[in-house]
């Protein structure tokens, strides 16, 4: 019996890298996916590639549009939900304070702050009691990294909707935690230049980047019962690297 036998889960941007990943561990253990992006092509392949109890569903989730369609789809195949993985985020590198652009913040604000409230807002009236709410933050926020100011401080942000939404849900015995990953070999991280790349990994207690599997098996734990009096909490997947 898998640890996610019979639930349903949404997963946005679960098309690629650390969600895809999770979309994939989620139905060997048991689920039903919908898993969500902009591309349709790469929306296919993921379908493709997870196999089957998946549906893709083309949204972007900075659009609140996109948001209901996909909430919509999932009221009629399956009626509710018991996990929303909020995956789908952007990182730039190389972004001083000096020369960020307004599109830069705007972008960046407006998918990571905006559209992971949105995400969750509009999950609810499907969710059921007892479910999980996992988002997606970054070990960013920990530490003062150059070039990625606004980035991290949207992914503080999101730790911090994780602490009061777990509070104001609590009735609903919803539980809401944030999961921050380090340098993971996917994404924007995994195009980084070999000699950061070198640096990063000097940096890591562990000795190693992490990889999509790490983050999928810490998502599963939150999603499942294994973690059923854990809320609240940012669980920090990163090797070590903010902490020593
Ligand atoms: N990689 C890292 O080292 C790292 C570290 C810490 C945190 N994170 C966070 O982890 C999450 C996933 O990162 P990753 O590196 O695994 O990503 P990735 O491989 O680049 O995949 C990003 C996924 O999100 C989708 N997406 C992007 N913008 C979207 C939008 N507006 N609406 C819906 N879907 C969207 C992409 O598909 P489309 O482009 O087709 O939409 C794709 O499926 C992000 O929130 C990221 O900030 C990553």
């Amino acid at each position: 019996m898998g640890k996610l036998e019979g639930k349903v889960a949404v997963i946005t941007g679960g098309t690629s890298g650390m969600a895809l990943e999770t979309a994939k561990l989620f139905v060997e253990e048991g689920a039903y996916v919908f898993i969500t992006g902009r591309r349709q092509e790469k929306l296919d392949e993921a379908v493709k590639a997870i196999g089957r109890n998946v549906t893709g569903v083309r949204a972007d989730s900075a659009n609140l549009a996109d948001l209901d369609r996909l909430y919509e789809k999932v009221k009629s195949e399956k009626g509710h939900i018991d996990i929303v993985f909020a995956s789908a985020g952007n990182g730039e590198v190389g972004h001083p304070i000096g020369s960020m652009s307004e599109k830069l913040v705007d972008d960046t604000l407006n998918l990571i702050v905006r559209g992971t409230l949105f995400t969750v807002q509009k999950a609810l009236p499907l969710m059921r009691d007892g479910g999980s709410i996992i988002l997606n933050a970054s070990a960013s926020h920990l530490k003062g990294y150059p070039g990625i100011s606004v980035y991290a401080a949207a992914k503080a942000a999101v730790r911090s909707f994780a602490r009061s939404w777990a509070s104001e849900l609590k009735d609903r015995k919803i539980r809401v935690n944030s999961m921050s990953p380090g340098v993971i070999d996917s994404g924007a991280s995994a195009a980084i230049p070999k000699e950061a790349r070198d640096f990063f990994v000097s940096q890591v207690p562990l000795g190693r980047l992490g990889v999509t599997k790490d983050i999928a098996a810490s998502v599963l734990y939150l999603a499942s019962d294994d973690s059923s009096y854990t809320t609240a909490i940012d669980l920090v997947v990163d090797g070590g690297l903010a902490h020593v």
